[in-house]
């Protein structure tokens, strides 16, 4: 059973502690409660994902107590600069190119070139961030589809067994999702609306900023849907063997012939972890084409079933 407790110095390094050991904790920001793992934990953030019940991977928003943090795993150009010295810490979160060496989970990104920072402003987000000493990645912490948690109660409703520890510090400020800003192209865009006005970024860009077509639950804009990451190679799902010289990716008891297995023993939580890291391996060397062999229609298979069927068609 999952527990609430109020934010003290003690219950802060618990939840630390057990974020960094890779378990998923609830705590409050100014916007909305969120949902935290460890984003340089692939199987921590996939554990997020089983908890929502998302049946995409959508990608998630990573949080860092300060701007020195977040510089080290996204790349800043003066424009994001400027925004950040107006308006971290604070509501808004901005989508960045990765640095090369990312060391962030590739799921937080869904498998995209960019990732999404947010330096959050209330006094226990900040606390717990410092204490973690590690990345987190947390969406808002409801149920896929449901209201968006503004009060520890809502968060211990809607999920019973999966939250390790849920840090209590009242209602949240806000009570709305961040602003999110993408700075990845030249083009300033803003795919979510929410605490902080486009008009404030307008005036601090100096530039205009373009709205996109966009829905937190489900991206159903083409555009959002074509920014995804897809391999290169040709992808075939459902594979139950490779053919000709097929680069073959199991699922469960390993069959003859795989490059690759997602979880042997049949785990679609460690297949979620696994998934991006190896379609970006295997599409790096160079093969005609990679099959897939099935997975199951159930929990965190519907999730990687969507990132492969959209993989597959072309
Ligand atoms: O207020 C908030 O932002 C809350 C609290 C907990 O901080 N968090 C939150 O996170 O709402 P999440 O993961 O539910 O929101 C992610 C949003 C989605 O609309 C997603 O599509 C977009 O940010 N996003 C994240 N990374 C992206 C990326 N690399 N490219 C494009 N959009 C991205
Ligand atoms: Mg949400």
């Amino acid at each position: 059973m999952a527990r609430t407790v109020p934010i003290t110095d003690a219950s802060v390094e618990e939840a630390a502690r057990l974020l960094r050991e890779g378990h998923l904790v609830a705590f409050p920001t100014e916007t909305v409660y969120g949902l935290g793992a460890n984003a340089l934990d692939d199987a921590a953030v996939a554990q997020i994902y089983a908890a929502k019940k998302r049946p995409q991977f959508n990608p998630l928003i990573v949080h860092l107590p300060n701007v020195k943090d977040v510089r080290t795993f996204v790349v800043m150009d003066a424009r994001a600069e400027r925004v950040a010295a107006a308006l971290w810490p604070g509501p808004l979160s901005i989508v960045l190119p990765r640095t090369p060496n990312c060391r962030l989970s590739t799921l937080v990104s869904a498998g995209l070139d960019t990732a999404a920072l947010r330096v959050p402003s209330s006094a226990s987000a900040q606390q717990l961030l410092r204490a973690a000493g590690v990345p987190v990645a947390a969406p808002s912490a409801n149920k896929s589809g449901m209201l968006s948690p503004t009060e520890a109660k809502h968060v211990s409703d809607a999920f019973r067994n999966d939250v390790a520890l849920t840090l209590d510090a009242g209602p949240c400020a806000v009570g709305l999702e961040s602003t999110v800003l993408d700075l990845s192209t030249e083009i300033p865009t803003l795919l979510r609306t929410g605490g902080i006005v486009i008009e404030t970024l307008e005036d601090i860009l100096e530039d205009s900023v373009t709205i996109a077509g966009h829905d937190d639950a489900a991206p159903k804009s083409p555009g959002m849907l074509s920014r995804h990451y897809a391999p290169h190679t040709p992808l075939r799902i459902n594979a139950l063997h490779a053919e000709g010289d097929e680069a073959l990716i199991g699922f469960g008891a390993p069959v003859s012939g795989e490059r690759a297995n997602l979880s042997p023993a049949g785990d679609l939580v460690e297949a979620a972890a696994n998934l991006f890291r190896t379609l970006h391996e295997l599409d790096a060397q160079n093969h005609k084409s990679i099959a897939v062999r099935p997975i199951p229609e159930r929990g965190l298979g519907h999730a990687i079933n969507d990132r492969l069927r959209r993989a597959a068609r072309r």
